[in-house]
Formats: C-alpha cells, sequence, structure tokens
C-alpha cells in the first residue's frame, strides 16, 4: 500500500519533507556570496545540481522561509553582484557547513563563524573556500521566481566560468576519485549520507551494447524467489545469449554441475552473479 499525497491539501512543511525525503540524497552547494559592499556571505544549498556541461551550467535554489515568507542573503547578493562561488562539501568540513546554515544577521560572515578560510577568487569576487576540495567560480545568468508564497524557490542559474579541483582527490588518470573526495549528500530532515566504503559502487553499463532485456529471459529466472531484482537484471543486461560454442565449453569443463536442481542452480548463479560472474550464472541456469 502507497498512502497518497495531494500537494493541494498538505501543509507547505509536511510536504516540503515528503519532497525532501524522497528527492535524496542531494548533493550540497556550499555558496560563497558578497554584497555591494564586499561583505562575505557563506550557505549551504541542497536544491543543486549540475544541469549543462557545454555550457557549464549549475542551478540552486534559495527558497522562502516556511515560517515568516522572508527570503535569504544569498539571494540578495546575487541580485546585486550576480556572482557566486559553489564549494563542495566533505566529511571533513560537515559539521562546518552545518553552523554555517544558521540564520546569521546580515553582514555577519558565516566565513568567521564556521572557521573555515575565505581565499580571493581568478574570476570572481565572492571568496572560495580553502578547505573544500573543489571550488567553482561562476557567473549568475538568470534568476527564476516560482512563487511568493512561504517554501517557494528561486532557481539560481549558474554558469562555471572556472574550477579549481584539490589534486589530493584525483586518481592516477587525473580523474575525481569518488573514494578521495568523500562527498556529503543532504537526506530529508536532519539526516545526511557520507558517499564513501560500500556506499559507493560501480554500475558498468556498455556503451554502444543493447541488452538482450528482462523480457527476452526464461521463465523460470524470471520468477526466481531466490534471485533478488538486481540478480535478474544483471542477468538482463547481458550483450547477448550466449554462443552454443560458450555454452558447450562451458558444459564440458562443468559437467557435474548438470545434475544440480533447480533450487542448487540458482543458488549457485546467485553467489556467482555477486561475484561479476553473470554471463556464467546464465549458461548454468539455461543449460
Ligand atoms: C545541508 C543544507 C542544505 C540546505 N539547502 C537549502 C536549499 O536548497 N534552499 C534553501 O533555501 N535553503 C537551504 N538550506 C537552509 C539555508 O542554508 C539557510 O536558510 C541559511 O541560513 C541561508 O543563508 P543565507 O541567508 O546567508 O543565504 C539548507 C541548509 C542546510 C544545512
Amino acid at each position: 500500500m502507497k498512502i497518497k499525497i495531494d500537494p493541494a491539501k498538505t501543509k507547505t512543511a509536511d510536504l516540503h519533507q515528503y519532497l525532501l525525503g524522497s528527492v535524496a540524497p542531494r548533493p550540497i552547494a556550499f555558496v560563497s556570496t558578497v554584497d555591494k559592499e564586499g561583505n562575505a556571505n557563506l550557505a549551504p544549498y541542497s536544491f543543486f545540481n549540475a544541469f549543462s556541461s557545454n555550457p557549464p551550467m549549475l542551478v540552486f535554489s534559495s527558497n522562502r522561509k516556511v515560517a515568516d515568507n522572508t527570503t535569504k542573503d544569498t539571494l540578495h547578493n546575487v541580485r546585486e553582484t550576480d556572482e557566486v562561488v559553489i564549494n563542495v562539501v566533505n566529511h571533513a568540513i560537515l559539521r562546518q557547513m552545518a553552523l554555517s546554515s544558521v540564520s546569521y544577521e546580515s553582514g555577519v560572515s558565516e566565513f568567521e563563524k564556521s572557521g573555515l578560510t575565505p581565499v580571493p577568487s581568478d574570476l570572481v569576487k565572492p571568496f572560495r573556500v580553502k578547505e573544500s576540495p573543489v571550488n567553482m567560480e561562476c557567473v549568475v545568468k538568470d534568476v527564476i521566481t516560482l512563487g511568493y508564497e512561504g517554501g517557494a524557490g528561486h532557481l539560481i542559474i549558474c554558469e562555471v566560468v572556472r574550477m579549481h579541483v584539490s589534486e589530493d582527490v584525483l586518481d592516477e588518470n587525473k580523474k575525481i576519485d569518488p573514494h578521495k573526495i568523500d562527498l556529503m549528500g543532504r537526506m530529508g530532515r536532519a539526516f545526511y549520507t557520507r558517499a564513501s566504503g560500500d556506499s559507493i559502487m560501480k554500475v558498468f553499463q556498455p556503451v554502444g551494447e543493447i541488452p538482450i532485456g528482462y523480457d527476452k529471459l526464461p521463465e523460470h529466472i524470471k520468477n526466481s524467489n531466490i534471485l533478488s531484482a538486481n540478480d535478474i537484471a544483471r542477468l538482463a543486461g547481458l550483450a547477448a545469449w550466449p554462443t552454443d560454442e560458450k555454452i558447450k565449453a562451458w558444459k564440458d569443463a562443468n559437467g557435474e554441475l548438470k545434475g544440480k536442481d533447480e533450487k542448487g542452480k540458482m543458488k549457485l548463479a546467485k553467489e556467482w552473479i555477486g561475484v561479476d560472474q553473470v554471463e556464467e550464472a546464465f549458461i548454468l541456469l539455461v543449460c
């Protein structure tokens, strides 16, 4: 059973939590701006993502507060200066990021409150966060107002004009290593997730190969109560049915498995899928 939620009949504060609990984990833009006098401001925004690589565009949303319908300093500064630096949030600066999200009075620098270090940018006035492993200097291209009631967002559309990436988070090919960058994501309410260890996995999708697809799998595989939906999807993701030669070679090499009952084969296939021997598992199940 699923509960049904009608946005028109749900309090904004509750709807906010259903949306944020569902659209998660969200990346966190740690947004640095300055007002027209040059006073620094820093605040986290998890209504955030990258939307284009050419041109390189990032979008985040600064919302009217649900409690009192006021708008935020970041939005005021963006409207005054049209520039931001978006810094990423890794585990090492998580608590300092949380400190900076408090509603200090306008003109108070969250750099000072959080103990993070402002460093000058190359092309824009807002400072970069030294401790963040990636800083993206941006020019604001547009601000789209989504509404005028508490909770309404303002999409701030930013073009990246310079990136700074710490060498500490790069692998030997100068690509960002997800294990090294150790990014944080925002979930619903006060929950966060750390992208590290087992929570990072590779899902390899061959380019240009068309998988055989779930619909072409034999019924006993589709209906298996031993294989999980992910196991079955991996079998459906094979590029082609194994050739007769492959099946014959496999049978010759694994003659002792021929007598195994279906349940035993399913269990063994599951084990093999778990160690990436997907084609072997498929042959075991179809021969
Ligand atoms: C992890 C995190 C993510 C947040 N994401 C958003 C967001 O996407 N939009 C928003 O309006 N406020 C968001 N907030 C709340 C703002 O950071 C908070 O209102 C802050 O005081 C705004 O600062 P400013 O007035 O200096 O812009 C978030 C807070 C945290 C801790």
